[in-house]
């Protein structure tokens, strides 16, 4: 059969392929991943006194950042010759991993903390065909696990450990420099795994550019700002519930070449900055997403004119966090008179 070439967006390799490790004749496996929007914040720029801006990458095509990464990760993995890509997750990587798998013609296996990991994610995951393991432990043990399972099978692993990774993540950084015209004081950005801010501060570095990076944790999952391990890492933010980050070195490293820092948030300033997100700047994100302009407001803008906050993901991934947070819907009877009074009342 004679397949027309498809009228699309350029893959994220394509657009950038000077910049990452892929040539002209290697497999892409895409999905129109990258190019995702930059919202001003009006209201929040006016309640922080900085001009503040929204990369929105809830809007790639499985609904979070980790596609710009996964895009490589599983197109090396087809270039290698593998059969099978495996990812420990919080979620968002399995449901990326999944799908891009699916494109891939690949199999795809995810192991997810059992029970930890929000519905949308967890139904992405199981669609794309991908064998779901729900482990009876949390992310740090998962990923331990597939490492060495990793080692000892054929098998590619597309966690963030993966090199592959962390060049497509870094493309972002690079989104961010043209649509700004290069001016970015400092990136407000969540941490868990610590995959993100190395890949953003490799883009940044590789670009010649220098902002602050300034990552935030969940208070109960604070392994980076505590300086050691959690065990048993707790918050509302099930993206980020992670207590012992595979790139803490490198987080380290991007916090203190770029004069940046790595701070806690609690689960109620996640969650107020969730809602305000939606309610007063028209973005819903998921909550681990809203823990970089959590920190913005707690810690302030301190100097910087022009901040980015990394929205990593969508907020339909989570629909029971936000029907927790959001106000009651109103029951109404069919009648004109009942209508009225709900409309108007
Ligand atoms: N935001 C969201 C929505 C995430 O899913 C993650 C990580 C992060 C932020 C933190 O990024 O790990 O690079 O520091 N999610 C991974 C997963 C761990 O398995 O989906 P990081």
């Amino acid at each position: 059969m004679n397949i027309p070439a498809p009228t699309r967006s350029v893959s994220l390799i394509e657009r950038f392929r000077d910049r990452l490790p892929f040539s002209a004749g290697d497999p892409i496996v895409t999905l129109g991943e990258g190019s995702t929007p930059l919202v001003l914040a009006e209201r929040l720029s006016e309640r922080v006194g900085a001009e503040v801006h929204l990369k929105l990458e809830g809007l790639n095509p499985t609904g979070s950042f980790k596609d710009r990464g996964m895009t490589c990760a599983v197109s090396a993995a087809l270039r290698e010759g593998a059969q099978t890509v495996i990812c420990a997750s919080t979620g968002n990587t399995a449901a990326s991993a999944a799908a891009y798998a699916a494109k891939a013609g690949l199999r795809g296996v995810v192991i997810i903390p059992d029970g930890k990991i929000a519905t949308g994610k967890l139904a992405q995951a199981l669609m794309h065909g991908a064998r779901v393991i729900a482990l009876r432990g949390n992310f740090d043990q998962a990923l331990d696990l597939v490492r060495q399972l990793a080692e000892r099978h054929p098998i590619a692993l597309v966690n963030s450990v993966n090199e592959f990774r962390l060049q497509g993540q870094k493309t972002a950084a690079f989104e961010l420099l043209d649509d700004l015209d290069g001016r970015l004081d400092a990136l407000c950005i969540p941490v868990g795994n610590a995959g993100n801010i190395t890949a953003y501060w490799k883009g940044f570095v590789e670009a010649g550019s220098a902002p602050r990076m300034l990552g935030f944790q969940a208070a109960g999952a604070a392994p980076i700002v505590n300086g050691a391990p959690v065990a048993e890492p707790e918050t509302v933010a099930s993206a980020i519930r992670i207590g012992n980050p595979a790139r803490w070195e490198e987080a380290i490293d991007a916090m203190r070449a770029s004069h940046g820092a790595i701070r806690a948030v609690t689960d109620d300033e996640i969650l107020s900055a969730y809602r305000l997100l939606a309610a007063t700047e028209g973005v819903f994100c998921e909550p681990a997403s809203a823990a970089s302009v959590a920190g913005l407001i707690k810690y302030g803008a301190e100097g910087a004119e022009r901040v980015a906050c990394v929205l990593t993901g969508h907020g339909l991934k989570d629909p029971d966090a936000a029907l927790e947070q959001a106000g009651a819907v109103l029951p109404c009877e069919p009648q004109l008179r009942a209508i009225e009074r709900a409309v108007l009342g």
